[in-house]
């Protein structure tokens, strides 16, 4: 999976039109907490890929928890099914893992991300989250 960091990082800028930074995906794959990371290859091309990760203990919940970090297709390539069949594969993934919950945060108002969660079966739940920015 580390040989297809700089191909991930084309996609998620090519979606986002954010920079980020190499090194901060490959220690999130080498060094993530039992993180499972899937890719969808077409013509031996990475075409998409997810990014899921487990954490214990969060928020005071005793049951291990699992979270989509990342998900992204080439827009070359979406409205295919390849989106749905990484997150199905990742949740079978969990699921043979033990884990009972999957969570991930979405924006309001990114409605295609937001279908494609509910296609998957996630809901919205009654949590807000907070942030602060300590930069300034
Ligand atoms: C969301 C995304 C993963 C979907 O991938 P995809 O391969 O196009 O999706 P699929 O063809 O497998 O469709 C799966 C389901 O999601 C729904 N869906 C996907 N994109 C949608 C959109 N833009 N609007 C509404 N529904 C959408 C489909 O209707 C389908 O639902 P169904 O199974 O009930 O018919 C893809 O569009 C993407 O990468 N978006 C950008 C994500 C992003 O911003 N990532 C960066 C932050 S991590």
């Amino acid at each position: 999976m580390l040989d297809d960091v700089p191909r991930i990082i084309e996609i998620y800028e090519k979606i986002t039109g954010e920079h980020v930074d190499e090194d901060t995906i490959n220690e999130k794959i080498e060094y993530g907490q039992c993180l499972t990371a899937l890719g969808a290859v077409k013509d031996g091309k990475l075409v998409g890929f997810i990014i899921g990760e487990t954490e214990q203990g969060a928020f005071g919940e005793e049951e291990a928890i699992g979270w989509i970090n990342m998900v992204g297709l080439d827009p070359e390539y979406r409205n295919m099914g390849y989106g749905k069949a990484l997150g199905k594969e990742l949740l079978n993934r969990f699921h043979g893992m033990g884990i009972r919950k999957l969570r991930t945060i979405v924006e309001d108002e990114d409605y295609g991300l937001l279908n494609y969660f509910k296609s998957l079966g996630l809901q919205k739940v009654p949590w807000t989250v907070l942030e602060l920015d300590l930069k300034q």
